[in-house]
């Protein structure tokens, strides 16, 4: 008989245990008895009385999945029941957030105020004892006496280990993920029927059921050239003509958890660059299969470019070997950027760099400035694998100036060129076996889900 799945409220009930236990240490390491997490405010535009879209803290959606509650506050203390004030303001000009409700309730003591300044007093008396973790913006108190002091030792500790999802978080995840790929569907539906960019990422939208403000992320969709910039966000009103690429890259959220996820289409499922898409496919899977215990995350990026450099090489692009093409920093005009990331609460998760639970950092290698991540895998973290081949005008000139021109064959960056370039990414999970692909195991999409 198989044991049933653990349910949703007991994953959550674990993830509470494991934060208790992380903080416990990171306090004691900082001497300190109190954790304290303000959710955050809402932050003002210049001038003006519009607030900006809020972002929750990030250590406060760590322990609670309530990502639209600015002013509330959660204190831990080990050994005690999380504490939870919890701002419901009187207000009759906007929606102020419901009563406190969901299977976290139960966890917290909570204290409901009304407005922002009764927060503190409910903090634990002594300021001093306290790691108070967010922005400056929070602080309460007179002369802002629990202001935000963010410990680097507890800061350290917590982000550390951040990297290591808990299998609550790891069901967060899924859903985020799940909801990210419905939308990519509508989106490639929106594409081949000849929406423009921004009637593409409107169907992205309605089937997400988020809109700009709940994504993770700013909605990367290019159509043709405008692939080739790799954080392409203008969405342009009218649909080229002709169209002949898509690149999309966008997530979605849950409980404050994120996906990122890019695909890469060819209108002509008959042409040179679907070829290249599926070479590039073909290469990414291989690179998601070496999301695995003890890998060398950095060794993935590194194998990235050759494989990629081999893929351009078939393709008549690159004249010279993938070895070649690396060792003379070739490849890296056309893979611009890192592998990949750690992916969580942030959609660039954090601590990518950091070397153990008290700091210190690993750094990049020579030449690859922007990896965000240097740490090596192990069974819990989640990354992004996300390759990508680009006809970036700029960098393609900087080649022929470095006099590296030799190496190319023009002719074929021409044929390639107005399709922009090629992305694709999945969020894998490492285990202690083979890698789960959060991404491909939510695809094909159920259309009646
Ligand atoms: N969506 C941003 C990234 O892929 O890192
Ligand atoms: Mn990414
Ligand atoms: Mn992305």
């Amino acid at each position: 008989m198989s044991t049933p799945a653990p349910s949703a409220a007991s994953l959550y009930a674990d993830h509470l245990a494991t934060l208790q236990a992380r903080t416990a240490t990171a306090l004691e390491r900082a001497g300190l008895d109190h954790l304290v997490i303000p959710s955050g405010t809402l932050h003002y535009q210049v001038f003006d009385d519009r607030d900006y879209p809020y972002a929750v803290n990030p250590q406060f959606k760590a322990w609670l999945p309530l990502t639209r509650n600015p002013g509330s506050w959660l204190i831990v203390t080990p050994g005690a029941r999380p504490k939870l004030v919890y701002l419901q303001p009187r207000d009759y000009w906007h929606v102020v957030p419901q009563a406190p409700s969901g299977d976290w309730v139960e966890h917290f003591d909570i204290v409901v105020i009304r407005k922002p300044e009764e927060a503190q007093q409910h903090l634990p008396k002594n300021a001093a004892r306290c790691a108070i973790l967010g922005e400056p913006q929070s602080a309460l108190g007179q002369y802002g006496a629990y202001k935000p002091n963010n410990p680097q030792a507890v800061v350290d500790h917590l982000e550390f280990h951040r990297a290591y999802k808990t299998p609550y978080e790891l069901a967060m995840l899924r859903e985020a993920t799940r909801r990210a790929v419905r939308a990519h569907a509508a989106a490639e539906r929106a594409f081949r029927a000849g929406a423009s960019e921004f009637g593409i990422h409107l169907a992205y939208c309605q089937a997400a059921g988020q809109d700009a403000n709940e994504l993770p992320y700013g909605n990367i969709v290019a159509l043709n050239e405008h692939a080739a910039v790799l954080h392409y966000t203008e969405l342009g009103r009218l649909a080229p003509d002709p169209v002949r690429s898509f690149l999309i890259d966008a997530g979605a959220s849950h409980a404050g958890y994120a996906a990122d996820i890019t695909r890469t289409y060819a209108a002509d499922t008959a042409s040179e660059f679907q070829s290249m898409i599926d070479a590039v496919d073909a290469a990414q899977r291989a690179m998601c299969d070496q999301v695995r215990d003890g890998v060398d995350y950095v060794r993935i990026h590194l194998d990235a470019h050759l494989a990629l450099a081999g893929v351009l090489r078939d393709f008549g692009v690159l004249r010279v070997s993938p070895e070649q093409a690396v060792e003379t920093g070739v490849s890296a005009a056309f893979f611009p950027h890192g592998i990949g990331h750690g992916i969580g609460l942030q959609v660039h998760d954090v601590a990518g760099f950091t070397a153990s639970e008290t700091g210190g950092r690993i750094a990049t290698p020579a030449g690859h400035p922007f990896l965000r991540l240097t740490r090596p895998l192990a069974p819990g973290m989640v990354v992004t694998i996300e390759p990508g081949v680009y006809f970036i005008d700029m960098l393609l000139e900087d080649l022929r100036d470095a006099g590296k021109g030799d190496a190319v064959n023009w002719d074929r960056v021409e044929a390639f060129r107005p399709c922009g370039g090629i992305r694709i990414e999945d969020n894998v999970v490492c285990t202690d076996g083979a890698p789960e692909n959060l991404t491909r195991d939510a695809w094909p999409v159920d259309d009646a889900a």
